[in-house]
């Protein structure tokens, strides 16, 4: 079999089941089993496939039939331009949390610290406690998650990338537990899905991903609800609190910071459009209320805000170009 036709039919099985992506997903496996890029591919379409390659891409197929998500099946995600190792021990990352990672590294005062301190919680995979720590060498972060699976996924991901003594890891349920004032940014991309609307999400998200990671209780504010008095007591003055939200979520969520004491609350939107973040802060030190617009006159560019790669999608290998047909 050529290139050309295990593409086409690995394709006409993805479409058969309804995957409107059926055509991109499988030519990234195809690259992936032939160890190249997908820009390959074009001119590898009359090349036989060899048997490895052919057996990889039948595994895979497999599996894409059974509509396991693409990241999952190659194993890796791409995340602020770097590659995660992604499995079912926790979500994959998505291109709006790389959006909060660069709202967080844009958030001018919390930087300005020697070393500042940064809780991740719910971490996940980890890419948001790995990128910050990457990108902030200065900073000293800690990642929660209430399991130990992703937690383990997330302290694979910190050694592939050299951080993970960079960084405590914490098995914990939120913020509790944590001292008064230790932290100066609190970020968290926590589950936010009304329990009754993960039934109607995609079978792809509803049937493979964990449920753990999704469900945010009747009104899908369980866990935010919580944590935000939690941050408001943990932040030292001056600090910042990031959350990603669902984007019906923002009002509540503002009155649920405003309620908490934080001033500054802004709930901002995503490239999509919609209101994915929001953002509060604390008192500075001199006691000052550190508005958005004073911080915004104090800002200084931290970060290009170029978000690189496509966030959703596997990685492509950082192998040679794949060599010319025989
Ligand atoms: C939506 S996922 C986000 C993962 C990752 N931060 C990301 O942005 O891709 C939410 C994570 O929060 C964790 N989580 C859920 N409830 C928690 C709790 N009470 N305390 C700590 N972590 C929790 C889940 O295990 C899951 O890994």
């Amino acid at each position: 079999m050529t290139v050309r036709e295990a593409l086409d039919a690995l394709r006409h099985r993805l479409a058969d089941r309804g995957d409107v992506e059926a055509r991109s997903i499988a030519e990234w496996a195809l690259a992936r089993a032939l160890g190249g890029r997908r820009s390959d591919l074009p001119r590898l379409a009359h090349r036989r496939l060899e048997a490895e390659a052919s057996r990889r891409l039948a595994d895979w197929a497999a599996r894409l039939e059974a509509g396991e998500p693409l990241q999952y099946v190659l194993g890796d995600a791409e995340f602020f331009g770097r590659v995660f190792r992604c499995d079912a021990r926790a979500l994959i990352p998505r291109p709006e949390t790389e959006e909060l990672v660069a709202a967080v590294l844009a958030e001018a005062a919390p930087w300005r610290r020697s070393a500042p301190r940064v809780v991740d919680v719910g971490t996940g995979a980890g890419v948001i406690a790995v990128t910050l720590a990457i990108e902030r060498p200065a900073a000293r972060v800690t990642a929660i998650d209430r399991r130990e699976a992703a937690l383990g996924l997330a302290r694979e991901n910190a050694r592939r990338h050299g951080v993970e003594d960079r960084i405590e890891w914490r098995l914990g349920d939120l913020l509790e537990g944590a001292a008064a004032a230790s932290a100066d940014l609190v970020v968290a991309n926590l589950p936010y899905v009304p329990t009754g609307e993960i039934a109607r999400l995609e079978g792809v998200v509803r049937d493979h991903e964990p449920v753990s990671a999704l469900d945010g209780g009747p009104d899908g504010l369980g866990l935010i609800r919580r944590l935000i008095p939690q941050a408001a007591r943990a932040l030292a003055p001056g600090g910042a609190l990031f959350l990603e939200v669902g984007e019906r979520q923002g009002p509540d969520v503002s009155a649920l910071l405003r309620a908490a004491g934080f001033e500054g609350v802004e709930i901002r939107r995503d490239l999509a459009g919609r209101e994915r973040i929001a953002r509060g802060v604390t008192w500075d030190r001199r006691g000052r209320r550190m508005t958005g617009r004073r911080l915004a006159r104090r800002a200084r560019p931290t970060h290009d805000g170029r978000i690189s790669g496509r966030a959703s999608s596997p990685s492509e290998p950082s192998t040679k170009p794949l060599s010319p047909p025989a």
